[in-house]
């Protein structure tokens, strides 16, 4: 991509003449014309660097906002319309498709339970629901296309807006979101759904889920108690679903959670010395995993200390990878849901396992756990294992 904008650069200044008027139009000569060649070189090349940005590359800010991109002339400083929302990449699509489809097979399987005359009241409630919408970039052109390479967006469909088009319909929808600004695109977003109950709640969802469950009708008690039934999709950027959050909707005994376990963000948090884990690092994990008992599952005392320096610091070296984090995570929501799936493996660009997306349920009953089974396995045979594999895109 930046060979072609280098490649100019590189022409133009080899092919420079020798001699060279100064800024002011002096001739001049020796080390002070060194000096100006050397200035006037690097001035050529920051240009054609710049060019190349300006050209070809998508800068992504801090809260992930594409600010350039597209084609060859659009400058960097394009503006975005601020409801886009740009994550993710093939592994993404794998994601939603996964979810989507269990909300079909949920709403066709619940439709006439427990009762045709009383059925559940069926509710989707999307806790990390960003804008509805989501936007992809990839490259385009390239020389199979004879044409310089470039990059594109695409406006894709996001959990929210692929919930809303579910049929059978929910009967209830929340959407949680953080930012403000995403937040604003989902109360667009449920404008357009007028028949459908939706609400929208601007919050950490930690909070919001705690509030949302203690309202009515949640708490049992009254006249249609226990008739709620709810999914729940937890899709974090990173380590954001606190334990308490899960026992929760756990010990709610009515909720499917599908979770993006953030595998590979607790992989980090895991230094490869034991004595690199500082507290921040340390609380983290905790939180993720609801236990301490990380430090015994992915940390063994090293066979010796390497040298005299070693002796009395902790000597203690990870043996965790993708494999053991994935394992340990499933054994830990086993300790409060009745029901944990395998796990669909999400990787990322170069194979790197980024997430893995579990479904969980504290439902009690037998018969529900089995009707749960079979929805997930479908998911887990259509977008686990090699289907997961996709490294293209993000
Ligand atoms: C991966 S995106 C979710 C995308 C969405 N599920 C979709 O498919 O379109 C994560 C979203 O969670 C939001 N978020 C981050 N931290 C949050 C928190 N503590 N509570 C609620 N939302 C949060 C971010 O603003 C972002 O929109």
């Amino acid at each position: 991509m930046l060979r072609c904008g280098w490649g100019k650069a590189i022409k133009g200044s080899v092919g420079a003449p020798r001699r060279w008027m100064s800024p002011e139009g002096v001739r001049t000569s020796g080390w002070k014309q060194s000096c100006i060649d050397v200035r006037s070189q690097v001035q050529r090349l920051t240009e054609a660097i710049r060019n190349c940005f300006t050209s070809y590359q998508c800068i992504i800010s801090s809260d992930c906002s594409v600010t350039s991109c597209a084609s060859r002339r659009q400058k960097m400083t394009d503006t975005v319309d601020p409801a886009e929302h740009p994550f993710g990449g093939a592994w993404t699509e794998l994601k939603l498709r996964a979810v989507a489809d269990y909300l079909v097979f949920y709403t066709r399987a619940l439709q006439c339970r427990p009762s045709v005359q009383t059925p559940f009241q069926k509710w989707y409630i999307d806790a990390f629901a960003g804008t509805g919408e989501r936007t992809e970039e990839r490259t385009a052109g390239g020389l199979l296309e004879g044409e310089p390479d470039r990059r594109e967006r695409f406006q894709l469909e996001g959990s929210a807006r692929r919930a809303l088009k579910v049929e059978p319909s929910f009967q209830h929808y929340v959407f949680i979101e953080a930012s403000e600004r995403r937040f604003r695109a989902l109360e667009k977003l449920s404008g357009e759904y007028a028949d459908k109950d939706v609400r929208c709640m601007c919050g950490d969802a930690n909070a919001e889920l705690r509030k949302l469950f203690a309202s009515a009708p949640w708490p049992r008690g009254g006249a249609r108690a226990g008739l709620q039934r709810a999914v729940v999709f937890l899709d974090p950027y990173g380590m954001n679903v606190r334990w308490e959050t899960l026992k929760l909707l756990a010990d709610s005994k009515r909720a499917d959670v599908w979770y993006l376990f953030p595998l590979h963000a607790a992989l980090r948090q895991l230094a490869h010395e034991h004595g690199a884990v500082d507290e921040t690092k340390r609380a983290a994990l905790t939180e993720v995993f609801g236990t301490a008992d990380w430090e015994e599952e992915f940390y063994r005392e090293a066979q010796e200390a390497r040298d005299l320096f070693d002796l009395g610091r902790s000597s203690r070296e990870r043996v965790a990878d993708p494999g053991k984090v994935e394992s340990f995570a499933r054994r830990r929501l086993q300790t409060i849901f009745t029901f944990v799936s395998d796990p669909i493996p999400l990787l990322a660009r170069r194979g790197l396992h980024q997430f893995s997306l579990f479904l969980a349920t504290g439902n009690e009953s037998p018969q529900a756990i089995d009707l749960i089974k079979r929805g997930v396995a479908a998911q887990v045979k259509k977008y686990g294992g090699q289907a997961s594999r996709h490294t293209s895109g993000h």
